[in-house]
């Protein structure tokens, strides 16, 4: 039920007013009000400068999340009440599917993350709004963690020096929602989107391995070890089945190693000590000593009303840092190629095994995949 007089509607793919003057609001939808759609729903429904019109769930609204919008069951009739962006929160598997509707309507979208199940269906959804000259974000919602943006700044400041390795770690209990894609494509598509980012560089070759334990099609557990571009060594361990919930960061480099958790948006600089050491025998040993440990301070907003704040005034044509679709493809890319990795090295492990030879040391699939 609409809690207020509906203002006049304006055509989906009507372009958004321009940014001077008093602003008109944003007509705004959501799809999907589930676990991730309810936390969309409440900053939807407070956001300056966006009037949320809609939510689409054929389920309903078990949660009494969308704040006294309609809930509709399908898609088109949010169309018709006339929106200039959606917030797409069904399952993944859905993503092409809706998005491509929207694009077709001339509606811009900040679609959840991962952008889509397949890299060619999150290739077929970029094609579709830039084709359209809309605006399609991925909600890649780590960047927008206070710790990870400082961590950001102060790589780029040069504070670490060079930059030797990203370690991540992303370790929980199973999510019993969670049904249409592993824990690659769900979980660490944030780790491959936030070391990209820190660090401005893609990934250049990786090689994986899954475990697959909770009976389920997909995996739900995964090592990876790969290189960026600049030669920085990356590790991710990513998974379900452990019953403690971490989401660490680690980057190290030149001067010490700082340490993200994006759990409690704490950032921590472990310094290499700089004294000299009086012990001959270590002397002639190049490597690091503890120094001082420094947790900073600094304000800690919602990243979710970040992410929203940015997709809104990128909308407006304003410039905004969001996580572009195409990011959010490269990213679909990257973990398509963990899974790659992790099937070569199954595969090579079954030959071995049956004694063919392949993966016996005598040839066979190679679990390292290159991405440039
Ligand atoms: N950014 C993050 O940190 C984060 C966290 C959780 C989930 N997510 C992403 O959000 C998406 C949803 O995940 P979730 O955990 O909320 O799942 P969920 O299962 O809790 O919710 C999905 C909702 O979508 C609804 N739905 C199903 N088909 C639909 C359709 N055709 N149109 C509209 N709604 C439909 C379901 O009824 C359900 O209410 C996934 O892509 C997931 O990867 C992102």
């Amino acid at each position: 039920m609409t809690a207020a007089p509906e203002p006049a509607r304006r055509p989906a793919g009507t372009p958004a007013p321009a940014a001077s003057g008093p602003r008109a609001a944003l007509r705004a939808g959501l799809i999907g009000l589930g676990a991730m759609g309810r936390n969309h729903a409440r900053i939807l429904s407070s956001l300056d400068g966006v009037r949320f019109v809609g939510a689409v769930d054929p389920a309903g609204d078990p949660h009494s999340a969308p704040h006294g919008v309609p809930v509709l069951r399908e898609v088109d009739e949010l169309l018709d009440l006339g929106v200039d962006y959606a917030v797409v929160a069904c399952p993944t598997a859905l993503h092409e599917e809706v998005g491509l509707r929207l694009a077709a309507n001339g509606v811009s979208a900040l679609i959840e993350k991962p952008l889509a199940h397949s890299a060619q269906a999150a290739r077929r959804l970029v094609d579709a709004f830039e084709a359209r000259g809309l605006v399609a974000g991925v909600g890649h919602i780590e960047r927008f963690n206070p710790a990870l943006q400082q961590l950001r700044t102060r790589l780029e400041a040069g504070e670490l020096g060079e930059v030797f390795q990203v370690v991540t770690r992303r370790q929980g209990p199973f999510p019993h929602r969670v049904a249409d894609v592993g824990v690659v494509k769900d979980l660490a598509t944030h780790d491959i989107d936030l070391t990209s980012w820190i660090t401005g560089r893609g990934y250049a070759t990786l090689s994986a391995r899954t475990v697959s334990k909770s009976g389920r099609e997909h995996e739900d557990m995964v090592a990876v070890v790969g290189s960026l571009t600049d030669g920085t060594m990356v590790c991710h361990l990513v998974n379900w089945l452990s019953p403690l919930k971490e989401r660490f960061t680690a980057v190290t480099g030149e001067r010490g190693c700082f340490v993200a958790d994006t759990l409690t948006a704490d950032l921590t600089f472990h310094a290499n000590g700089a004294f000299a050491t009086e012990w001959e025998a270590l002397r002639a040993f190049r490597g690091v000593a503890e120094g001082d440990t420094v947790r900073y301070a600094f304000p800690k907003r919602e990243p979710l009303v970040v992410e929203h704040e940015r997709f809104r005034d990128a909308v407006e044509g304003k410039p905004s840092e969001i996580v572009t679709a195409r990011e959010g493809l490269r990213t679909v890319e990257v973990s398509a190629a963990v899974l790659d990795s992790a099937r070569g090295a199954l595969t090579a492990r079954a030959d071995s095994d049956s004694g063919s030879g392949a993966g016996s040391g005598s040839g066979g699939p190679d679990p390292d995949v290159q991405l440039v």
